[in-house]
């Protein structure tokens, strides 16, 4: 209901300014009593998904979270799920700032952050803390420094960490922001690391006697060949859903808009078609083998069913959170 002015307000301020000062407030509140002040309620609408079951069919996506300060704050606003990460093994600052733009016309967002974390150590710690009874996703990807030959080792690395404290892992391969990152998704190097993934996978299972699905995050900007080879890698070694899709590269649909040339991942409305394109054809080629979990310019229960009729199980937010507020999460919820 106040969201409008609490936006106008934050969009006074540089966009990472403003996302710290959010959470700045987010995290003093976050697992209190005060956290009743954002708590929603939100309608049950069960999904079962990999093999959980998730209260409702709508997460946060990665990226918004990515140190696992306020699962609980987030969490109270409705989520089913709170994807926090990209974690990396070791802490990193990120790209120089300033690395986030609004596209406020269009309603998205351009960033290039590059993975700016305090490690997957400290995550691990503030997901030990958390209340939060829904679902949380850990992202993962590589320290910018690891050569991407050795990429994989970062994701192995990550994985034994966070394992017996994630309802799901995703493993992110498609950041724009993380050079030669990308390459992880096709031929031989994506078969490597699926399969090192699934190896890793057994044996944690073995040892905590749980079995934590994984899902991948793809692109948005591959062609109809790559999306069928990544489809098909994914189902040969049995990763157990796709996350569609993270930031495009692409800037056809903003041309022209202020901030539109700066270099980064597009999101928000500018990708939401490009996304439901990738998810129509994934679900044909995956015919049900595996499930698709949808995000990319869901800013309303039309879109968010979009996601759905395309063959998305599960739904994301991030840019359309910015740009309509925790309202946006009880709307999606009940329209569904
Ligand atoms: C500022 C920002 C940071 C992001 N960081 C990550 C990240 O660390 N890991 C990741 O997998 N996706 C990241 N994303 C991508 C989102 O998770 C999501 O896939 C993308 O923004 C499309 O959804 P949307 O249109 O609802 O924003 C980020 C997006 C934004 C806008």
């Amino acid at each position: 209901m106040f969201y409008p002015v609490i936006r106008k307000a934050l969009f006074q301020l540089d966009p990472e300014h403003a996302h710290e000062f959010t959470f700045r407030h987010l995290r003093r509140i976050s697992g209190t009593p005060l956290q009743h002040f954002i708590h929603q309620n939100v309608p049950d609408r069960p999904v079962t998904c990999m093999g959980l079951t998730f209260k409702n069919p709508l997460g946060l996506a990665a990226g918004l979270d990515k140190d696992g300060e306020c699962i609980d704050a987030l969490g109270a606003m409705g989520f089913g799920a709170i994807e926090v990460g990209t974690v990396t093994p070791k802490p990193q600052p990120g790209n120089d700032r300033p690395r986030l733009f609004r596209i406020v016309s269009a309603e998205g967002l351009i960033n290039r952050m590059g993975f700016n974390n305090l490690g997957v150590d400290n995550l691990v710690e503030n997901i030990k803390k958390t209340r939060f009874q829904g679902i949380i996703g850990v992202n993962i990807g590589k320290n910018k420094l690891t050569p991407v030959e050795q990429g994989k080792d970062d994701y192995l690395i990550c994985m034994d960490k966070v394992y017996s404290h994630a309802g799901y892992i995703a493993i992110n391969i498609s950041s724009p922001n993380t050079p030669g990152l990308r390459t992880l998704q096709y031929g031989d190097a994506l078969d490597d690391l699926l399969k090192a993934i699934k190896l890793k996978q057994n044996e944690l299972n073995i040892k905590h006697n749980k079995y934590v699905p994984i899902a991948v995050k793809i692109a948005p900007d591959l062609s109809e060949e790559e999306l069928i080879q990544i489809a098909d890698s994914l189902v040969r070694h049995n990763i157990d859903g796709v996350i569609a899709t993270n930031t495009t590269l692409d800037r056809g649909s903003i041309i022209g808009l202020k901030n539109s040339e700066q270099s980064g991942g597009l999101s928000g409305r500018p990708l939401r078609d490009k996304s439901t394109a990738v998810i129509t054809r994934l679900a044909s080629e995956l015919n049900g083998q595996l499930p698709i979990i949808g995000v990319g310019g869901i800013d309303s229960v039309d879109t968010a069913k979009e996601k759905l009729a395309a063959g998305a199980t599960l739904l994301q937010i991030y840019s359309g959170f910015i740009f309509k507020g925790p309202g946006l999460v009880k709307e999606i919820v009940t329209g569904l």
